[in-house]
C-alpha cells in the first residue's frame, strides 16, 4: 500500500517537471521570437539602453528638442506618455510640422542605436520636473 504511494508520487512528480520543461521551453521561444519583432524593443527599461541613447541625443537632438527634451526650435519631448512605436517610427522616417522639419535618421543609425534613443525619451515622461506643472 505504502509503496504504491510512493510511486503514484513520484509519476506526478515527473509530470510535473515535464510540464514545467516545456513551459520555460515555451516562454523562452515567445520571448526569442518577442525579442526579434520588436527589435530592442524588449530593453526599454534596460539602464545600458536608456544611457546610451542619451548620449546620442546629446550629440544629435538637443539642438532642437532641447537639454532633457524640455522642447527648444521642436515640441519637448519630456512629460509625455508617447509609444515606443511612435517614437522610432518618427527617429526613423522624420517628421515635418510646418516649418520645422526633423530630418530621418534611419541611415544615421542602426536599429539599436534607435531603440536606445526610444528607450531615453520614454525616461524622460517621469522626470521629478513632470509633476510640478501637474
Ligand atoms: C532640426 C531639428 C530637429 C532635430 C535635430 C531632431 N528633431 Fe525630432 N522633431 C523635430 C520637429 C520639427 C518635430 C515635429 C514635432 C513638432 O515640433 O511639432 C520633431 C518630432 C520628434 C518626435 C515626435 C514628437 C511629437 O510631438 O510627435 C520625436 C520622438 C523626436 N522628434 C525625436 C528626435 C530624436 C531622437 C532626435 C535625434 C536623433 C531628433 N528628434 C532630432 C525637429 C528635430
Amino acid at each position: 500500500m505504502r509503496k504504491y504511494f510512493v510511486i503514484e508520487n513520484v509519476a506526478h512528480i515527473i509530470s510535473v517537471c515535464a510540464t514545467a520543461a516545456v513551459f520555460t521551453l515555451c516562454a523562452a521561444t515567445i520571448v526569442a521570437i518577442g525579442a526579434r519583432a520588436g527589435g530592442d524593443s524588449a530593453n526599454l527599461d534596460d539602464p545600458v539602453a536608456i544611457s546610451g541613447g542619451e548620449t546620442t541625443f546629446y550629440q544629435n537632438c538637443v539642438y532642437c528638442h532641447g537639454s532633457k527634451g524640455s522642447g527648444g526650435s521642436a515640441k519637448a519631448l519630456q512629460c509625455r506618455d508617447m509609444k515606443p512605436d511612435y517614437i522610432f517610427e518618427t527617429i526613423t522616417n522624420g517628421r515635418i510640422a510646418g516649418a520645422n522639419v526633423m530630418p530621418p535618421w534611419k541611415d544615421t543609425f542602426d536599429e539599436k542605436t534607435r531603440w536606445q534613443l526610444v528607450a531615453y525619451i520614454r525616461s524622460l515622461r517621469k522626470l521629478p520636473e513632470c509633476d510640478a506643472g501637474n
